[in-house]
Order: structure tokens, then C-alpha cells, then sequence
């Protein structure tokens, strides 16, 4: 019940502060005590240190995790996006003091800093209708979701039967490119920021640069399937960001921490706009 309240506070935006661990009045150790005092204020400074940060008043979108894509009522065409990058990405612009809003697939995730709007979408096509009407409210955006690029031309209305015999086929339509479209709209908004993710298995570099210029992009973050404990359901990821001026590599880090390196350089990009 406590975990179910917990969750219910920072739905509603409410920040809660870890617990301290240790021996506790009912007689067992573990997760529940009041912290100290000073972990509470030092808690507190780091808080409203972050949040004087360099994106005050910046209002940033964020795309996060993976779409569904409906065949029948019993099934989806999904992808192995777990969130965490594009989460740990809406923790850093809050923490820094923007004004963050999360549109996100299904995910079993929270941020840990109140986001100003949640949004949560299960398709391509309900992300975009959500991205693009939110492009107006946003300074940046960052579009770290895995969205589909195909979707089932038709959904069954009643689940799919097993045939008897014989292979099976469906028939899918593509779905729109958000990133491409917000690049389009940034033709009449010149002054926002568009920040695209590229995951690639091969001629990386090649691919990457392309999404750049084809999506209308201020920089693109290059992760490489072939680089180990980066990418999909990890912890740590390995980037590389690209921009119009050249390339820059980082080492393998948490998501946290490859997540303060992008909204550094977009925060420097936003110094510039
Ligand atoms: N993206 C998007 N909408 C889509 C597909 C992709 O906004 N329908 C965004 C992703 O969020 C990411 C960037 O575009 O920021 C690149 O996504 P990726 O899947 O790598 O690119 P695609 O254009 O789909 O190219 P491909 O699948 O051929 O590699």
C-alpha cells in the first residue's frame, strides 16, 4: 500500500526523496527509515542548485521508449525499447530546470524530478499526433523514442485465428517519421532545437549523418548496436554525437551520465539559438 501511495505522489508530480536503509522499528533491515538530517539537506542543495541550472525556464519535449503496433485485440508488432535513455533524458532537463514534457510509449519507468506534462501513447501514429501538436510549447526537442516504421494496414477487430494450414502474412503501410516532420516545421520555428537518436548495426557514421540532414536535424546521437553494453535494455550506453561541425565520441557510461553529456551539448546549441 505504501508503494502503491508512493507511486500515486509522483504521478502527481510530487519529488520523494529515497529512504534511508537500515534497522528498522519493526525489527528487520532494509529500505524505510527517515534519512539523516544532513543527507536530507544535502539532498535539498542538490536540488535547488540543479534547479537554477542552465535550462531554467527551457521548455524541453521528450520522445521516450517503444511504440505498439496493433494487429488484433490480443496483439502488437513492438520493439526492445526499455525508455531509460529518453527517461534519464527528461531527469536531466528537469533537474537542470526546464520544463520538461514526456510523451512515451508503454514503459515501466518514472522520472525521479516532477516533469511539467506526461503524455502516455502506445502507437506511432498517437506519438505523432501528440509530438507535432506539442512542437508549439517546446524550445527543444529530443527524440529519443524506438517509434515503428510500419504498421499493420488493417487492425482485426477480433483476435486472428490460428489457421490450419499454411504461412501467414500481414500486410503493413509506413508510419509517419515524427523527427522528419518536427524538421519540416522547424523551417517556419528556425530558433528550436531538434536532437534525434540514430541505432545503427552498420556504416554508422554513413547513416547517422544522413538522418541529420534528411530529418532537418541540430545533432543526432549515434549509438551502435556492434558496441557492448550499449543500446537497447542496458544501463550504459556509447555515444557519439554528430552535428554539422564533425563528430565527438564518448566512453561507455550509465544512462545517467550519457544523458548529462547530450543536454550539456544541447544546452550549449540552445546558448547559441
Ligand atoms: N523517428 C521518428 N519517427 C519515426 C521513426 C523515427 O521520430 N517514425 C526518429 C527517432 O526517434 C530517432 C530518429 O528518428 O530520433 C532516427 O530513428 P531511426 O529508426 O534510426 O531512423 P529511421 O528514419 O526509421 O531509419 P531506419 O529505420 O531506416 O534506420
Amino acid at each position: 500500500a505504501v508503494v502503491r501511495n508512493l507511486e500515486t505522489l509522483r504521478r502527481d508530480g510530487i519529488l520523494i526523496m529515497p529512504s534511508g536503509a537500515g534497522y528498522l522499528a519493526c525489527g528487520i533491515n532494509g529500505a524505510g527509515r527517515l534519512p539523516e538530517p544532513e543527507d536530507i539537506k544535502a539532498y535539498l542543495d542538490d536540488f535547488f542548485a540543479k534547479r537554477d541550472g542552465d535550462l531554467r525556464g527551457r521548455r524541453i519535449l521528450v520522445t521516450a521508449g517503444g511504440t505498439r503496433e496493433a494487429i488484433d485485440p490480443v496483439r502488437f508488432i513492438g520493439n526492445y525499447s526499455s525508455g531509460k535513455m529518453g527517461f534519464a533524458l527528461a531527469d536531466e532537463c528537469a533537474a537542470r530546470g526546464a520544463r520538461v514534457i514526456l510523451v512515451s510509449g508503454p514503459v515501466q519507468l518514472r522520472t525521479h524530478y516532477p516533469v511539467y506534462r506526461y503524455f502516455g501513447v502506445e502507437s506511432a501514429g498517437e506519438m505523432f499526433e501528440a509530438a507535432t501538436s506539442l512542437f508549439d510549447d517546446a524550445d527543444a526537442v529530443i527524440m529519443a523514442a524506438a517509434v515503428a516504421d510500419y504498421t499493420p494496414e488493417q487492425v482485426a477487430d477480433r483476435k486472428i485465428k490460428r489457421e490450419k494450414t499454411g504461412d501467414m502474412s500481414l500486410h503493413l503501410k509506413p508510419t509517419r517519421d515524427i523527427a522528419a516532420h518536427l524538421g519540416e516545421m522547424k523551417k517556419q520555428h528556425p530558433g528550436k532545437v531538434l536532437v534525434g537518436f540514430a541505432l545503427e548495426t552498420n556504416d554508422e557514421q554513413h547513416n547517422a549523418e544522413d538522418k541529420l540532414n534528411r530529418k532537418n536535424l541540430d545533432f543526432i546521437v549515434l549509438n551502435s548496436l556492434n558496441d557492448k553494453g550499449a543500446g537497447f535494455r542496458y544501463d550504459t550506453n556509447k555515444i557519439s554525437i554528430i552535428d554539422r561541425n564533425g563528430k565527438k565520441d564518448y566512453p561507455l557510461k550509465s544512462k545517467a551520465e550519457v544523458a548529462a553529456d547530450i543536454v550539456d551539448h544541447l544546452a550549449e546549441v540552445m546558448k547559441r539559438e
